[in-house]
């Protein structure tokens, strides 16, 4: 029996359900296998059914072993299926459900209740087995190839678009399926925008360059940043790196089961505060990773989720100065029995690209 399965029973149990009708992407591949764009996963406490339409009843059949297949069309909505179940109470995903849909079930499914999962199937996302941490390790270890190619590619006349499509295109011809979310690749100026996603700029001599990547293997995702000059650093920039660089080793060097995301999070922003940037580190220090690229649990200010093992996370301090540039350094690491492993194996020290 799919463990999974059980698990979720676990929590019809707990907060007293009849089902747990699921739909967010992730969750629902998470529960069933499934990998198509619509469906729903319907757990019971002794059924598991998957719905979905007609382009996918087959991939059903294929990938969601152990459920009962079940065809839903415009003319038989989600809702008419429903209806024709005995449920009383079922949990929805309070972060996915729409309004419009939560309007449909409430106006045609009378005595039907419906309960927020707070979260519950993410919850338990957040804490991956060893064949996910190694799918999560095959993510990162092709990210890894692409930055120590992108060093051979990156040159002064380059933009900041191209060293994107190479990026991408590299991952791929390694075996991911795409991008984990579209990279920022952030030169010169640019550098001080966190979230830079690549431009028609084209890199100059003397530019420090951010790029923040990763990609998805086999349904698992990666990230990963990196910061490096393309020229010889100034000592503004590398003052700025090496306190970026402390930081991020003194946190990740913190990680071990029952820190939270708050402690991390503290580790990091008292050195960059000590030296004088704090009003220059403006986001959280990391969140989790896995079948989504941002998931739980929280390596921030709101992180109170103690760390345990197999919780899969970034440590990704920056400083973002602005008018100069900025510097970002992301690690992604498993928490382990022993602290963590550090997944991610490009190297830290400051290259300037000659
Ligand atoms: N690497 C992108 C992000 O963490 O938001
Ligand atoms: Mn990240």
């Amino acid at each position: 029996m799919n463990t999974r399965i059980e698990k979720l029973r676990g929590i019809i149990e707990e907060k007293g359900l009849d089902a747990i009708l699921s739909y967010k992407p992730e969750n629902r591949r998470y529960i069933s296998g499934f990998t198509g764009s619509t469906g729903y996963a319907l757990i019971t406490k002794d059924q598991a059914i998957f719905i979905t339409d007609f382009r996918y009843i087959g991939q059903a059949k294929i990938e969601c072993p152990g459920f009962t297949i079940i065809e839903n069309s415009k003319l038989k909505t989600i809702t008419d299926i429903l209806k024709e179940t005995p449920i009383k109470r079922l949990g929805i995903e309070e972060d996915f459900v729409t309004y419009g849909q939560y309007q449909e079930f409430i106006e045609k499914l009378e005595g039907m209740t419906f309960v927020a999962l707070d979260a519950a199937i993410t919850k338990l996302r957040a804490v991956k087995t060893p064949e996910e941490v190694e799918m999560i390790a095959k993510a990162a270890s092709i990210a890894d190839e692409a930055f120590s190619h992108i060093l051979t590619v990156v040159k002064p006349g380059i933009s900041e678009d191209e060293i994107a499509l190479e990026l991408e295109y590299f991952m791929k011809k390694k075996g991911a399926s795409k991008n984990s979310f579209d990279p920022i690749v952030a030169s010169g100026e640019r550098s001080c925008l966190p979230h830079g996603r690549a431009t028609d700029k084209l890199i100059e001599k003397g530019d420090m360059l951010t790029l923040d990547f990763g990609c998805m293997y086999k349904g698992y995702c990666s990230d990963m940043t990196r910061s490096f000059v393309v020229g010889e650093a100034t000592e503004k920039q590398k003052a700025i790196y090496y306190a970026v660089l402390e930081a991020q080793e003194k946190a990740l060097a913190a990680v071990k089961p029952g820190l939270t995301g708050i402690q991390l999070d503290t580790i990091a922003r008292d050195i960059i505060k000590d030296k004088g940037y704090g009003e220059y580190f403006g986001h959280g220090l990391g969140h989790g990773v896995g079948l989504e690229i941002h998931e739980l649990p929280h390596v921030n200010a709101i992180g109170d989720i103690e760390m345990v093992p197999g919780h899969v996370i970034t440590i990704e301090p920056g400083i973002y100065l602005p008018g100069f540039g900025g510097v970002r350094i992301e690690d992604l690491v498993v928490v382990t029995d022993a602290g963590y492993r550090v997944l991610s194996k490009s190297t830290k020290e400051l290259i300037e690209l000659k």
